[in-house]
């Protein structure tokens, strides 16, 4: 068998949140994988980190009164224990915030600078005055330019689907602190993608992708490649560039060379040769496996920055589809988001394992988890098929024989069908067409039980004088489980390792030229897996509505929600700019009789806010007063104008209405939380 060097990558997950069901698509088809190549005999190294850089990641620190530091030590540790626990097996699971990706982001930043392919020029972007801070895209909200639509993100909008810049936003305020943003000079530094045009062309076009990736990547490169902004200023957390202080590196420049940074945490480790598998001439192989969401990064700007850096491009870039949930997107409400935790809390892992495997291809296409279809291919395929084939055999060797199997099989021509199926199964598993490859083993699955089915050894048991026959026949069906079991053993690990247990073997290599188990002493049976419960399930659905509720609101007070969708998360709740606001003025609408217009001082701004408390106050009641106001909700335009914030009311409504402070000591501005 040849011994390939191989490097396998997943793509580093944010640590700014659980691993989730969707994630899990992903690392459990890198790990089937991974183990299928080092069940083969090649050097396969699965590595991975946890993505740690960037402003969710310090909003998220600070929300939470931690550093980023503490975040991300305490993320990490909890995906890694997700991990662990489905099975994924990395030989190393690393941080980009660590030394290694540090020397290896500044040295291909250095490279590329010094071959010019790096270029800083001033830019103009929305700046937070509160928060002191340029805002990025997804921290501006506005009014959609197209549609109107209200409470829009800064580069598209939800509601009619249009794109646009944040400049175009009407109304636009920041989503962290609720200032409207100014614009803000600043210098930026760009990775110069158009000089690797040629380049691309050539490697997206030489084999190194899936058909789909390879048609959408040459559309990409015909539209013309624009220049890649590497660079944010301070504050954000990540590395510091080397030659322009307090300028960082964009998380997306560090993140795929944590890939590096993590395998060289692995050779330090292990005395392994990084060169090897890094420096332009490798012979080894590198794979990245990725959601088709994050293509761009991986197969432009990653080749692009491997090539001008003088390091070897990745052999491969496999990209898959996204999951859904009985059809559906994941959702909060449906209790559908799953975390990897709470699926933990109450299924085995295998389940999920060999679903997946049985619904994976190598393209890029979503995959769906429809529960009943999940809870039937388990049950019948991994419980009713492969199991069961050891427990109606093992019995008969346990009672009769004393746990020996025969010197002989019945059928030593099905028992070399069996062993001649490695050769399409390892293909399968090879292309990444895991489902076919589950496929092929349940047809064998289906032979050796029919082979039970026909020799009937509960029959042959009871008949005087037929031992021999009913130890070759439960022989044969224990060697036809062995082979099955170590088809399977790359997609349901703990399931293969405890077959490999009660027959008393050693770890299985792939079996080519293997040869039947006889006159060999086996272990009692124990029951190697049970049937998925449908209890269970719901029980899953349900704690995931419960983890949405936990974080919106006590138990005691959910219950008085009618329906859960009508709840928010806590981080929604987060989100809130509450504060003490001095009406300074206020006004009769003309035209209204359920509005008052007031103009309230809320520390660093004043603000138009119109109210419907016309029913419970007189304008001439409120001025001079303080009120609780939401200074971070986006302008809503009214029929009699704009309002840029709501005050807070307590009441049944019409003359019982209360928004004023009784603590007339309160300082307008002050934050409420
Ligand atoms: O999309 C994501 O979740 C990113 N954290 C993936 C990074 S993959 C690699 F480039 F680091
Ligand atoms: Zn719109």
């Amino acid at each position: 068998m040849s011994d390939r060097k191989i490097l396998v990558t997943s793509a580093l997950p944010y640590a700014n949140g659980p691993i989730h069901l969707g994630h899990l698509v992903e690392y459990i088809q890198t790990d089937i994988w991974v183990r299928f190549q080092k069940q083969r005999g090649n050097s396969c190294y699965f590595v991975c980190a946890d993505d740690t850089h960037g402003t969710p990641i310090m909003l998220k620190a600070d929300r939470e009164g931690i550093t980023p530091e503490q975040l991300i030590a305490q993320v990490g540790k909890e995906h890694l224990a997700d991990f662990t626990e489905f099975g994924v097996a990395f030989d190393n699971y690393h941080s980009t915030h660590s030394e290694e990706n540090k020397a290896y982001s500044t040295l291909i930043y250095e490279r590329l600078r010094d071959a010019g392919h790096i270029s800083s020029r001033t830019i103009t972007q929305a700046f937070d005055p509160v928060k002191n801070m340029f805002l990025s895209d997804r921290f501006i909200k506005g009014e959609c330019p197209k549609c109107g639509a209200v409470d829009q993100y800064g580069d598209s909008c939800e509601a009619c689907g249009a794109t646009y810049s944040p400049t175009e936003l009407k109304n636009a305020v920041s989503a962290i602190s609720g200032a409207k943003p100014i614009p803000k000079d600043s210098v930026h530094y760009f990775f110069d993608l158009a000089n690797f045009t040629d380049m691309l062309r050539d490697w997206t076009n030489a084999g190194h992708l899936q058909a789909e990736v390879r048609n959408k990547l040459a559309e990409w490169l015909d539209g013309g490649l624009q220049q890649w902004d590497i660079s944010r200023d301070a504050p954000y957390f990540g590395f510091e560039i080397p030659d322009a202080p307090g300028k960082y590196f964009y998380v997306w420049l560090d993140a795929p060379i944590g890939y590096m940074a993590s395998f060289k945490n692995l050779c330090d480790k292990q005395g392994l040769d990084f060169n090897e598998f890094w420096s332009k001439n490798s012979d080894a192989e590198l794979y990245h496996f990725i959601g088709k969401d994050i293509i761009y990064f991986h197969a432009l700007f990653w080749p692009a920055m491997l090539s001008g850096a003088h390091f070897r491009t990745p052999s491969a870039i496999f990209a898959h589809g996204f999951l859904t949930v009985n059809g559906e997107k994941m959702s909060k409400s449906r209790g559908t988001f799953i975390t990897a935790r709470t699926y933990l809390e109450h299924l085995n892992p295998e389940y999920l394992r060999y679903y997946f495997a049985a619904k994976l291809s190598a393209g890029v296409d979503d995959i769906d988890l429809n529960f009943d279809d999940f809870s039937q291919r388990v049950n019948s395929d991994l419980v009713g098929k492969v199991v069961n084939i050891a427990s109606r055999c093992s019995g008969f060797i346990a009672k009769r024989f004393d746990n020996r199997l025969a010197e002989q099989c019945s059928e030593p021509a099905l028992f070399q069908d069996f062993v001649n199926a490695n050769q399409p199964i390892a293909e399968f598993y090879e292309a990444r067409e895991f489902g076919k490859a589950m496929r092929e083993i349940m047809a064998l699955a289906d032979k050796a039980n029919q082979y039970i089915d026909e020799k009937k050894p509960w029959l042959i048991a009871k008949e005087v004088g037929k031992d021999q026959e009913l130890h070759d026949v439960c022989t044969m069906g224990l060697n036809l489980f062995r082979l099955l079991a170590v088809y399977l053993k790359p997609v349901i690990p703990v399931l293969a390792e405890n077959a490999e247990s009660f027959l008393n073997i050693a770890s299985q290599a792939w079996p080519i030229g293997a040869q039947p188990l006889l006159n060999h002493a086996i272990n009692d049976f124990k029951p190697l897996m049970t049937r998925v419960e449908a209890n269970k399930i719901t029980a899953i659905v349900e704690a995931s509505k419960e983890n949405l509720e936990k974080t919106a609101a006590p138990s005691s007070t959910i219950k008085k929600f009618e329906t859960i969708a009508n709840t928010i998360e806590f981080d929604d709740f987060a989100k809130l700019d509450l504060r003490i606001a001095k009406i300074i003025k206020a006004d009769h609408v003309e035209g209204s009789d359920k509005l008052l217009q007031l103009t309230v001082d809320i520390g660093d701004e004043t603000r138009n806010i119109l109210a419907g408390i016309k029913s419970a106050y007189a304008p001439e009641d409120l001025e001079g007063k303080l009120t609780l106001v939401i200074a971070n909700l986006a302008p809503r335009k009214m029929r009699f104008g704009c309002s840029e914030g709501m005050v807070l009311a307590a009441g049944p409504g019409g003359k019982d209405i209360w928004i004023l402070s009784p603590d007339q000591g309160a300082v307008a501005g002050l934050r409420v939380k």
